[in-house]
């Protein structure tokens, strides 16, 4: 090998290394993030997971096994509607969190999930029956069953060639507002206690318009179990991304 060629060869040996050792350290860091993380780890198994259909099963599954333990009268009239609807299947939004098959789903057990931790954890003296907390947590977004549905746009692919790309559009059969219209619907099927239906009622928290947040606090001192919601809600959706 002449000296030109050597020196080519060196170098260009040299910068695989510099390249692999960057690589090396940049998947040591995400590993690290991976595992450190339980927030990203979650969205990270979520994301690998949910591609298989069977999570949704289970996901399922756990659903109705929690709402089937519930005793209150109506519950399997209840239970019926929604395998009726598309509540396994809707996303939990458009695109804001949970937007994806199965969201609902997700998103509504994740908020149980926080909302029993929170209550059992909390230093407060606070006593809700698991029905209640199975019901105002499993049921809060109802009102989004029959409320989603699939459209599309044009839009290039990678190739720069035109294609339907899905989306998902709103299309409310039932315009009645959101906690409102899911205590709606609720008591046509099972009878709600008078804190069930504050607590779904309001489990959009301030992020209701600023003219009901004097109603929503005179709510919240009354019925603290408004707030728990509102939080449970908010950590699923921000957190993580359910
Ligand atoms: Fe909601
Ligand atoms: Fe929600």
């Amino acid at each position: 090998m002449c000296k030109n060629k050597k020196t080519t060869f060196f170098i260009r040996e040299q910068s695989k290394c510099v390249y692999l050792n960057k690589m090396y350290k940049i998947k040591k860091i995400l590993l690290w993030f991976i595992e450190n993380d339980e927030v990203l780890l979650y969205n990270v198994k979520r994301k690998i997971y949910y591609k298989e259909r069977n999570e949704s099963e289970k996901m399922k599954e756990k659903f109705l096994e929690l709402l089937n333990s519930v005793k209150r009268e109506g519950m399997d009239e209840l239970i019926k509607f929604l395998e009726s609807s598309d509540f396994f299947t809707a996303p939990a939004s458009t695109r804001f969190h949970g937007d994806y098959e199965g969201g609902l789903l997700e998103h509504s057990l994740k908020v149980y999930e926080l909302l029993e931790e929170k209550i059992r954890k909390s230093e407060l003296n606070l006593e809700f029956s698991e029905d209640t907390i199975k019901i105002v947590a499993l049921l809060h977004d109802i009102c989004k069953v029959n409320f989603y549905k699939i459209d599309y746009r044009n839009a290039k692919n990678a190739l720069g060639v035109w294609e339907k790309v899905p989306y998902y559009t709103i299309e409310d059969t039932i315009p009645y507002g959101h906690g409102e219209k899911s205590v709606m619907m609720l008591t046509e099927y099972i009878k709600l206690t008078v804190e069930e239906k504050y607590a779904i009622r309001w489990h959009m928290g301030f992020s209701e318009p600023k003219e009901l947040y004097n109603t929503l606090g005179q709510a919240i001192k009354k019925y603290p179990l408004v707030l728990l919601v509102h939080e449970a809600d908010l950590e699923a959706t921000y957190f993580y991304n359910t």
